[in-house]
């Protein structure tokens, strides 16, 4: 289709599973992008590792292949930068350039805005151009417009989510199976879920890094991966499953990022990535596989929910096309997106004043008086006990407690109190609980 204006020109920097994609889907839609856009979109380069790897099926000219993404990026014909390549260097120094020479980005790169988004809106500022995330945060789904556009109007107060599928798919196969972390990992690695390296998703850092991009654009503040609490979900047990089951949750790995105040008074956020306990009835406790989901809670929307898929190719093309159809509008416009929001500039809460319920499971000596020892250990850190259950192992018991709500600073004082007393033989697990009274 032919719109009579000249084409806007993109870049790509990276051919990997996105990339391909994105290249797929250029080229299959591109009569109703163009009419969509008003103008045709035209790759001009594309920048890879390595020249010379089998792309004989993609649909686009040999030719257009390089190794010099810097060069690439500094072509005066390039209008739109799209990286698929990850990574904070060299990527940082490639959009940095791209942006400050006024050219649009769109980026999946998710490591690189948590770790330093700062230096990529400045950048952007600087260039007059469209800085583009959408696709580094739970893949296909549409999120961070929302959040950056649709929610403007209200006050974002809480976002909860599972923005992570490997450990979704682990444990989900955990809760359906019984199995154990290990057994379940397993699984995952063999269906291609997760890396032959897990250790990005199953400690955390993944979800840590889309909880702090989240983060940002909720509260308007700057939020990095390490102003994020991270705990990974390694030591999630079979038990802890059967023990979630019995209560009626189940187990997620949970980003969660909240408005409150601090222990001061003065408003604040908290950001924090761990597995939780959440209620079976909760929204989030029926995304299953490798699916993922976003809570969203405001205060005139009320509650909201994302939902679809986190990763793969053409999920996550899908979001990075949404974006350049967006940044290419903006040129043709002689516009420029909603730049950087970041003028809250509120302070990161510490963990220890997140306010959080404990499920902690430990091994005691059975006789007269131990209960009431344990107890006394909760409420001498200000914690209260909202439900017990226990069950006989021959000399000893196994005690379930459950809390109330309470500063995770006093949660944590109360479980190194315990681990010190003779009474109690092992404390076998200790689990957040989340999302519900
Ligand atoms: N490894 C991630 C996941 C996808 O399992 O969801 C990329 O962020």
């Amino acid at each position: 289709m032919s719109s009579g204006k000249p084409a806007v020109r993109l870049a790509l920097l990276g051919c990997g599973t996105v990339g391909s994609e994105v290249v797929r889907l250029l080229h299959d839609q591109a009569d109703d992008l163009t009419a969509r856009i008003g103008a045709p979109l035209e790759i001009v380069g594309i920048a890879v590792r390595r020249l010379g790897r089998e792309r004989g099926n993609l649909p686009v000219d040999p030719a257009l292949f390089t190794t010099d993404a810097l060069g690439l990026v500094k072509r005066d014909d390039v209008d739109v930068v799209i990286e698929v390549v990850g990574g904070i260097e060299p990527a940082r120094s490639w959009l940095t350039e791209a942006l400050r020479g006024g050219k649009s980005v769109v980026t999946a790169n998710k490591a690189l805005l948590a770790e330093d988004g700062a230096t990529l809106h400045d950048a952007a500022a600087e260039g007059g151009a469209d800085l583009y995330y959408e696709a580094s945060v739970a893949g296909a789904i549409p999120l961070l417009r929302p959040l950056r556009e649709s929610l403007h109007g209200d006050r974002v107060t809480r976002v909860t989510g599972i923005v992570n599928g490997t450990t979704n798919f682990i444990l989900s196969s955990m809760d359906a199976t019984g199995a154990g972390f290990g057994e379940a990992l397993e699984e995952a690695t063999e269906l291609g879920y997760a890396e032959a390296d897990p250790t990005a998703d199953v400690e955390g850092f993944d979800a840590a890094a889309k909880a702090a991009i989240l983060a940002s654009l909720a509260f308007h503040t700057r939020v990095t991966a390490a102003d994020v609490f991270r705990e990974g979900m390694t030591g999630v047990t079979a038990a802890d499953v059967a023990s979630a089951k019995e209560m009626g949750c189940t187990i997620k790995l949970l980003c969660l990022a909240e408005r409150g105040a601090d222990s001061s008074g003065q408003e604040s956020v908290s950001v924090r990535v761990h597995p939780a306990m959440i209620p079976r009835s909760h929204p989030l406790a029926s995304v299953g596989d490798a699916f993922n989901a976003v809570f969203v809670e405001a205060e005139a929307a009320g509650q909201l929910m994302f939902y679809g898929r986190g990763a793969g190719g053409t999920p996550t093309a899908s979001a990075v096309l949404g974006d350049v159809v967006a940044a290419a509008r903006n040129r043709l416009a002689g516009t420029r997106a909603p730049s950087e929001s970041a003028y809250a500039h509120l302070p990161i809460r510490p963990i220890g004043e997140a306010v959080t319920r404990y499920h902690v499971s430990l091994e005691v000596a059975d006789r007269q008086g131990v209960l009431a020892t344990v107890a006394g250990v909760f409420a001498r850190h200000e914690v209260s006990i909202a439900t017990v259950r226990q069950s006989g192992r021959d000399e000893d018991a196994m005690l379930v407690i459950v809390t109330h709500g309470a500063p995770d600073a006093n949660l944590a004082a109360t479980v190194e109190d315990l681990r010190a007393l003779d009474i109690v033989r092992s404390i076998a697990s200790v689990l957040r609980v989340e999302g519900g009274a």
